[in-house]
């Protein structure tokens, strides 16, 4: 994996947002597999910036996105729907018909999950996919376990996501317990993958997925399977 060190969260931001414009430079009618959390908002502001400028086109881009919660409505405004929106796509000139999210309110999660990975495929494979990390390192809502995860799927949050995203919430009692994600294999198929860190409470995540081992126990372990993965992150998240 390739690791980029930035001196701070704002040149960590503009790094990503110069990977995925190039992306989009080198085809307009490119797939970009993008992420949610607080991570990735900077990168966002940077592309809408680039946008605005005239220096990126968003018209012909399809977008898939990682995970949502479950259940959970499109308009809640914890959705994840609801912040690719905000810090996105209402802001771009995106075709919002193909920005594509997991259905939180599926009446049949598991074949919602089936449909979400076949319109991966059939969309995709996404030409980059956007990756944040969790403090116990998941990427997208696949959670540390014995076994992980191939496609798309329903899965429970870990205690420590439910607590680490409660803070977007009115308490942590009305964080959803569950989620539909990429799995491994899903998130593996991008021709190109970009994982951001930030901050202390990242670093040990970051230590055990660039310690070059498969870990369960370190989802993000797993991108150490892929061949162009680069991981951009701030001092502090490198120790
Ligand atoms: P964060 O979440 O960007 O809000 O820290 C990252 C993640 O959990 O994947």
């Amino acid at each position: 994996m390739k690791t980029i060190i930035c001196k701070n969260y704002e040149e960590m931001s503009a790094r990503a947002a110069e990977i995925v414009a190039d992306v989009m430079k080198a085809d307009p009618a490119c797939v970009l597999g993008l992420a949610t959390g607080s991570t990735p908002v900077g990168m966002y502001k940077k592309l809408i910036d680039m946008n605005k400028a005239g220096e990126i086109d968003f018209s012909k881009v399809t977008t898939v996105n990682l995970d949502e919660y479950y259940p959970i409505a499109p308009d809640n405004d914890q959705s994840y729907r609801y912040f690719m929106n905000e810090n996105l796509f209402n802001h771009v000139n995106i075709d919002k018909t193909k920005t594509y999210v997991p259905d939180g309110m599926a009446a049949d999660p598991d074949e919602a999950c089936a449909a979400y990975e076949a319109l991966v495929k059939k969309v995709g494979p996404a030409d980059i996919q956007v990756l944040g990390i969790g403090q116990n390192g998941h990427i997208g809502f696949n959670e540390p376990a014995d076994a992980l995860e191939v496609a798309t799927h329903v899965t429970g949050l870990t205690e420590s996501t439910i607590k680490a995203n409660a803070r977007f919430f009115a308490s942590e009692s009305d964080v959803p317990t569950k989620a539909l994600t990429m799995g491994i294999g899903t998130i593996l198929s991008a021709k190109k993958i970009i994982i951001l860190a930030n901050g202390a409470a990242k670093a040990e995540a970051v230590k055990k997925m660039l310690a070059g081992k498969l870990d369960t126990s370190c989802p993000a372990s797993m991108l150490n399977l892929h061949a162009d993965v680069t991981v951009i992150c701030d001092e502090a998240a490198v120790i």
